[in-house]
């Protein structure tokens, strides 16, 4: 289930160290917007051993996947809440017995060495021996779906998609995602697998459980592929692009979509307005060879004239559907975002819709699993906007899950809607005219 180097020995001598780090990364993780992308660049990570970055990185991702388990546990032992790095250090002392299965004494010695590192917190050292011990004598209840999510997004899910599926949600909180990644030429998918241990999944994205650095992979430096969640690879595939039109993408980095959209043949228009953000669509077309066009705008007030063939808007939202990789976003949302991103997906598909030639499509998505960023949008967006119309989709188009199609032709991807599991997403298609 976890990425935990099998030759690790929890309490070697170079276990503190590495569980310092994690600690860094869980509070940079959970402080930051940026959350786990900007944890992993943390130096405290990249001055270890490999061997020990591994550890850290897999002791703070399963620490966030099961962090509403592991609170609940806490809540029940502790009364009034010790600084926040003593949670911190709490949490991952929980997720190291209940979730990595270090031997106990280990977690519990490494933990308490790790509170009377920071002078000023010493006095926690018996709270944390205590707390810990109490817990490994009454292990706590960590597979119960309604703590994996905060109660509010899982209630939302429940009443969106019902008890069932609200529950294969959270299931797949607690599961390692495998790697999927998108291909420059399709055609070179059987080789392609074979050279990455790969399956090619029904859209032609293949999915590896390999693991380590991806830049050590075969044909990584010339280009051949890039990494793309399964269900991310199905928006782009919908506009059906064909050599020499035009494609514009409006909110674009890092590129995964219009490398796809270059791929297929078209001219393609990458708009975003993070110039940091644009920078990594510049050197994945460059590592891939392929050229699009790229505009640092705001695209809902992007100051130029041209309609193109085929549009995406891939509109900033809350990210609720990426948590297989960043189990962290569920936590960092609150409800008050999801009113806000709204609003901006709304004017972004106004700007869209006078984009899009006449005859021409256009592909709204959200890796979002709230219904005020996919469904609600469309409806609204429909009435507001009678020069366009939803052109449905169809299982299997694009790579499809039958599963995701609802009866309007939108698909609401959900995780479980692939074995082994896929992100969460909402995507619906129109033509205009
Ligand atoms: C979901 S990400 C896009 C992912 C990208 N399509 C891909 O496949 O790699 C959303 C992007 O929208 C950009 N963005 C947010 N608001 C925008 C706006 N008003 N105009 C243009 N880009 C925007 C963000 O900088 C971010 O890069």
């Amino acid at each position: 289930m976890t990425d935990i180097p099998p030759t690790l020995t929890p309490n070697d001598a170079v276990g503190l160290p590495a569980r310092a780090a994690a600690l860094d990364l869980l509070i940079a993780a959970l402080g930051g917007r940026a959350g786990m992308d900007e944890g992993l660049s943390h130096p405290a990570l990249a001055a270890l051993p490999a061997r020990d970055r591994a550890f850290a990185r897999a002791l703070v991702m399963a620490t966030l996947r099961y962090l509403g388990p592991i609170d609940s546990a806490l809540q029940a032992k502790v009364k009034k809440a010790p600084p926040d790095k003593v949670v911190q250090i709490l949490r991952l002392g929980v997720a190291q017995v209940f979730v990595l299965k270090t031997p106990p004494h280990a977690a519990v010695t490494t933990s308490v060495d790790l509170v009377a590192q920071d002078k000023g917190l010493a006095m926690f050292k018996g709270l944390v021996n205590a707390v810990l011990r109490g817990l490994i004598r009454e292990p706590p209840e960590m597979d119960d779906p309604e703590l994996m999510a905060p109660s509010w997004l899982y209630a939302r899910w429940r009443a969106a998609f019902g008890a069932e599926a609200a529950r294969g949600i959270a299931a797949a909180i607690a599961q390692e995602p495998a790697t999927d990644l998108s291909l420059k030429d399709a055609a070179r998918a059987a080789g392609l697998a074979t050279a990455l241990e790969a399956t090619v999944l029904p859209g032609g994205s293949l999915r590896t459980t390999k693991r380590g650095d991806l830049a050590t992979w075969p044909e990584f430096a010339e280009g051949a592929w890039w990494v793309q969640d399964a269900a991310a690879a199905i928006p782009a595939r919908l506009l059906d692009v064909r050599a020499g039109q035009t494609a514009l993408d409006m909110c674009a980095a890092p590129g995964g979509k219009t490398l796809q959209l270059a791929a297929a043949g078209a001219q393609v228009t990458a708009v975003d307005r993070a110039p940091a953000r644009l920078k990594r669509v510049a050197e994945n077309l460059a590592r891939t060879g392929l050229t699009a066009e790229t505009v640092t705008s705001d695209a809902a007030i992007w100051n130029d004239r041209r309609t193109f063939d085929a549009v995406l808007l891939d509109a900033p939202c809350s990210a609720t559907g990426t948590f297989r990789r960043h189990p962290d976003v569920l936590w960092a949302a609150k409800p008050s975002d999801v009113a806000g991103l709204a609003a901006v997906q709304s004017k972004l598909l106004d700007a869209a819709a006078r984009r899009t030639k006449a005859g021409g499509r256009l592909v709204y998505c959200v890796c979002s699993l709230e219904p005020e960023e996919g469904e609600g949008q469309v409806a609204a967006f429909l009435g507001r906007t009678p020069e366009m119309s939803l052109d449905p989709i169809g299982a299997g188009e694009g790579g499809t899950p039958k599963a995701s199609v609802r009866p309007d032709g939108t698909l609401r991807i959900l995780p479980q809607h692939m074995d082994g599991g896929m992100d969460g997403f909402y995507v619906a298609r129109f033509r205009k005219g």
